[in-house]
């Protein structure tokens, strides 16, 4: 079976998708639990918070397009020692096109994390704001699905997309897939309308929506420019506190 992987995902662009996925993989890793951190996502965000992307001989694109390359060749440690990263560049923008029509496209990421995935306690994948191969890879190779929404007027616009996909992923190619949970995120508590939103969600997903909520924070939105997840950047600041107690619900519903 391997580890616990997780796949963050949302189609909407700025949810806070990229900024769950690097402070709860570093939640874990602070935990001393083997975590590994995939970035799907062109952009590599992810990648630039913990590492420097020159340093990467082989990434993303390769690993999915290339047959001789394996993850062993891709993987780098962080400065935290239970954290690895399998880091992206913007070459990753071409995997979509190169993959298309291959008969096993969907299955690369699967495929090429099966040789590593007993090292690790948990994965946790970045993926772009689309619902392309490169996310579908994701869903495929993953066993929880974690969605951020972003506390907004239109918050729940698109989720029916995300949910129909993950629906289609389970009939099919991974039907182990869970639906693990519902984070809101950047959530300023001192408006009315806030408040309201996370009613609407909690309406919508019930249980599933995480205790835990992600406050609106300077600090979390600085920490990648320096390199750093929020536990060593700001230890004691509200996104800190958040994401480490976010890891523990994530750790308690597996
Ligand atoms: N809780 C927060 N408080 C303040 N800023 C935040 C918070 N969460 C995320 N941000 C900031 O909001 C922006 C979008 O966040 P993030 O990159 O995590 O979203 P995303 O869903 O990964 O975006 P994309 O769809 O482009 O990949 C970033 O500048 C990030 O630093
Ligand atoms: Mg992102």
């Amino acid at each position: 079976m391997g580890a616990m992987t997780i796949v963050v995902a949302n189609q909407k662009g700025g949810v806070g998708k990229t900024t769950t996925a690097i402070n709860l993989a570093a939640a874990l890793a602070q935990k001393k639990l083997k975590t590994l951190l995939i970035d799907l996502d062109p952009q590599g965000n992810a990648t630039l918070s913990f590492i420097d992307p020159d340093e990467l001989q082989a990434s993303m694109y390769e690993l999915l397009v290339d047959p001789n390359i394996t993850a062993e060749h891709v993987v780098r440690p962080s400065a935290n020692e239970h954290l690895d990263i399998l880091g992206a560049r913007i070459s990753l923008a071409k995997a979509e096109v190169k993959l298309v029509g291959e008969f096993d496209s969907h299955f690369r990421l699967k495929d090429k994390l099966e040789p590593i995935r007993d090292l690790y306690e948990y994965v946790v994948i970045d993926t772009p704001p689309t619902l392309g191969i490169l996310t579908v890879n994701a869903l495929v190779a993953a066993s929880h699905l974690l969605v951020p929404i972003q506390s907004s007027y239109f918050a729940l616009e698109g989720t029916d997309d995300l949910l129909e996909t993950y629906e289609k992923i389970r009939s099919r190619p991974n039907p182990a897939l869970e639906f693990l949970g519902v984070v809101i995120t950047l959530h300023d508590r001192r408006t009315v309308l806030a408040r309201d939103i996370q009613k609407q969600i909690r309406n919508v997903f019930g249980e599933k929506v995480f205790h835990t909520t992600i406050s609106k924070s300077v600090r979390l939105e600085e920490s990648p420019a320096y390199k750093q997840s929020i536990f060593t950047f700001a230890p004691t600041s509200s996104g800190a506190t958040e994401y480490y107690s976010l890891s523990e619900e994530v750790i308690a519903r597996v």
